[in-house]
């Protein structure tokens, strides 16, 4: 996409809980950029999640995919709240984020965990642990445990008994193995593929597979490690870690472990690639608690913005500068009440955060 060419068309889905207030600063953003003519962007809204239940009956309506074809990047904030804990399965906010990450095939989750600098001392673990901390997870999106049959409840002689399958075909290992050498490649060369090949089969032939695929990329070191061991290691020597490539449910644990390695789940944003359109959301959820306080931190939400310049959009430029102005906030020491700690000079709500970054944003527009 350039400024002349067909217009860039984002679909945002602000959906549930502090979804909707962490938008905020990224319709600004978008204004801002439309209006300095720097880009050719068109955007429109849609529903998912609980807020789709409340309008339209389901969680994921035909309208909202109607309007995912039309768009060359999806934006998603967050889906879910106890309000729709009690629905039926089918009818349940989480079914529509995976829903639209099968309906997009977008089979590559990645989920980077950055430090910022600014950021060092309010992490829970040691500065020397986690000062410069850089790595990727590669988390496969839409196979595994969460998409695998058999599944359901099923009623044996009056027991009832909860069934889920995990499952994964040698074409889906070796597609998401490709995407996570090919991240390393471009990074400091080393893939650790996290499995439980001591006690699965499915994880016996994902180690297979992803040392056949490692062939191909001869530059990068493969190493192979348990999931329990990678849990440890996480949190004992981060550093150690480039790109980690894994399954669909270890990935959700492991990428929540790593997000708060660098202070709060509040800072890191995701891209879900491989399929036609890219889908980028924040990795923390709908956050119920604090929905509509003005507590939560909109700037993995920000970020996320900026991942869909980089990764669906071809605009580098825009996406470094929306990190810039990420950084320049961070740096003077205005914080969200997760981020607080050292190096705080301010501590600031949802709107203010936001209103703060786009100030800076659109200052940088202006140069
Ligand atoms: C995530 C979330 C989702 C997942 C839930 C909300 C279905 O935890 O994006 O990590 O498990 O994938
Ligand atoms: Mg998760």
């Amino acid at each position: 996409m350039n400024d002349k060419g067909q217009p860039g068309r984002i679909l945002l889905l602000p959906g549930d809980g502090i979804g909707p207030e962490v938008f905020v600063p990224v319709l600004g953003m978008l204004e801002t950029i439309r209006k300095s003519g720097k880009a050719n962007l068109e955007w429109e809204e849609a529903y998912i999640g609980g807020v789709a239940t409340d309008k339209t009956g389901v969680p994921l309506p035909p309208e909202t995919l109607q309007k995912v074809d039309r768009a060359n990047a999806v934006l998603l904030g967050a889906v879910g709240g106890p309000r729709y804990d009690t629905l039926p399965y089918e009818l349940r906010p989480e079914r529509a984020l995976l829903g639209i990450r099968e309906y997009l095939g977008a089979f590559a989750n990645l989920r980077p965990a950055r430090i910022f600098p600014e950021l060092v001392g309010a992490s829970t673990l040691k500065p020397e642990v986690i000062s410069d901390l850089d790595l990727m997870v590669v988390r496969e999106l839409t196979g595994g445990i969460y998409f695998g049959k058999p599944r359901g409840i099923v009623t044996e002689g009056g027991v009832r008994r909860g069934i889920n399958t995990e499952t994964y075909s040698e074409p889906e290992i070796a597609r998401i193995a490709r995407v996570a050498f090919e991240l390393a490649r471009k990074r400091r060369k080393k893939v650790t593929s996290v499995d439980k090949a001591n006690v699965l089969e499915s994880s016996v032939l994902w180690r297979e597979v992803v040392g056949l695929v490692h062939k191909d990329y001869p530059e990068v070191a493969l190493e192979h490690m348990y999931v329990d061991n990678a849990a440890m290691q996480l949190v004992r020597n981060p550093k150690q870690f480039d790109v980690i490539v894994t399954g669909n449910l270890f990935g959700d644990i492991l990428s929540d472990e790593a997000a708060q390695l660098t202070g709060s789940i509040g800072m890191l944003a995701s891209a879900s690639i491989g399929g036609k359109t890219g889908l980028y959301e924040p990795i923390h959820g709908s956050a119920p608690d604090i929905a509509g306080k003005d507590l939560a931190n909109p700037l993995a939400m920000i970020l996320s913005l900026a991942f869909l310049f980089r990764y669906s959009l071809d605009r580098e430029d825009l996406a470094g500068q929306i990190e810039g102005a990420v950084r320049a906030v961070l740096s003077q020491g205005i914080r969200t009440s997760d981020i607080q700690g050292e190096g705080s000079v301010k501590v600031v709500g949802t709107r203010e955060m936001g209103d703060r970054v786009l100030r800076e944003f659109s200052n940088a527009q202006g140069r």
